[in-house]
């Protein structure tokens, strides 16, 4: 088929750079599934397998661009914004590089810190978040240098970045970011193992991970299934988790807020008793994000302080508990991948739980998809 595209004024014919955008038919139908949501959860294992086919010569070059920068600012909003989060953990446990994360909204108002010799990275589904472009357009004025890790190819944040690590997941329909979070994940992981010369190893690991969350998702649904009948009546939520699983609880509580409406809060556990825990009443939920690594004691403690006022306790995690009162099981993984593992049930807890509210978990009431405007 031949295509001409000429100017609507002159009738000149212009010249356009063509590009195919490898996404197929399939991936913008449900298939066989009540909701784009719970399809969009059930590809990620497949999603890990393609986010980490990423060329190794650009993965070094900007694994070295993050550990030469004087300062590195990852930007993004919301989910995208927790992945960064989790990403900065990263960069700090395994490529010894600290970083910070400013939420784009609030870019702007730290401009004055921002030279050439920073490195902005941007993460977004979309490529066309408001608040990050701002930011962006903020920092490359002042001299910046920008990559971004981005979902929707040829986007307006891929367009402006100097380099750009794309999520490979397909198109993400659910308003809630499910896969895309995930992919963004990864990508951080497999830019972090650049950063000690392991991408192969890195690919090898992941690889491993997405095969036990597909043997896992079987037991995963029915469990989240079940907790979400039982707790569908309460009001508040909260996810805790410390360290890397503090990044991992706020996601879980945005998942959940967004989609049941329920009120939900993520934070450290550690920070509980410097207040919130005045919230805890009989019957609160408290989600407990405890992988059996180097927090798994203390966030267990801190659960237990809100059980002891009457919380309701939900473990996520490889190592049961009697302070749990119902538990979501993980598989074992190295310490380092536990995040990916425990994702995937908050995910699918706020799925059911929408579900069971009878709200539709495609289409939150007052969200939009990409978010446009300031
Ligand atoms: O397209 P982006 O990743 O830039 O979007 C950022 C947020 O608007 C987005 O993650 C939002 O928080 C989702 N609804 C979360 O599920």
């Amino acid at each position: 088929m031949e295509m001409k595209i000429v100017d609507l004024e002159t009738g000149k014919k212009k010249d356009k750079i063509i590009k195919t955008i490898e996404w197929g038919s399939k991936s913008a139908t449900k298939e066989n599934h009540e909701h784009f949501m719970i399809k969009e959860i059930l590809e990620q294992p497949q999603a890990i397998k393609q986010a980490i086919m990423q060329d190794d010569a650009k993965l070094m070059k900007m694994a070295i661009g993050i550990l030469r920068s004087r300062q590195v600012i990852i930007t993004a909003c919301g989910s995208s914004r927790y992945a960064a989060l989790i990403g900065r953990y990263l960069f700090s446990k395994i490529g010894g590089k600290f970083c910070d994360v400013v939420m784009s909204s609030e870019f702007g108002y730290f401009a004055d810190s921002i030279d050439k010799n920073t490195l902005v990275i941007a993460v977004s589904q979309s490529g066309e978040t408001a608040d990050v472009l701002d930011g962006l357009n903020q920092a490359k004025e002042k001299g910046a240098e920008i990559y971004s890790i981005v979902n929707v190819v040829d986007s307006t944040i891929a367009r402006m970045s100097d380099e750009v690590l794309y999520l490979n997941c397909g198109p993400e329909i659910g308003v809630a970011a499910t896969k895309s979070f995930l992919s963004q994940m990864i990508i951080f992981y497999i830019l972090a193992f650049a950063m000690n010369n392991k991408i192969d190893y890195a690919r090898k690991e992941l690889t491993k991970v997405s095969d036990l969350i597909e043997k896992s998702l079987p037991y995963t649904m029915e469990t989240t299934k079940k907790i979400a009948k039982l707790t569908k009546k309460q009001n508040d939520f909260f996810y805790i988790g410390r360290g890397i699983n503090f990044a991992v609880a706020s996601e879980g509580a945005l998942k959940l807020k967004e989609l049941s409406y329920i009120h939900a809060e993520g934070m450290p556990a550690g920070e509980l008793k410097h207040g919130t825990i005045a919230l805890i009443e009989d019957n609160t939920p408290v989600v407990a994000v405890n992988p059996n690594d180097n927090t798994y004691p203390e966030t267990l403690s801190n659960a237990e302080e809100t059980k002891s006022r009457g919380a309701v306790i939900i473990g996520i995690g490889d190592k049961e508990s009697h302070v749990y009162d119902y538990f979501i099981k993980i598989e074992k993984v190295q310490d380092i991948f536990y995040p990916i593992m425990c994702v995937i049930p908050e995910q699918l807890l706020a799925y059911f739980l929408a579900v069971e509210r009878g709200k539709n978990p495609d289409k939150p009431r007052n969200l939009a998809k990409s978010v446009t405007v300031k």
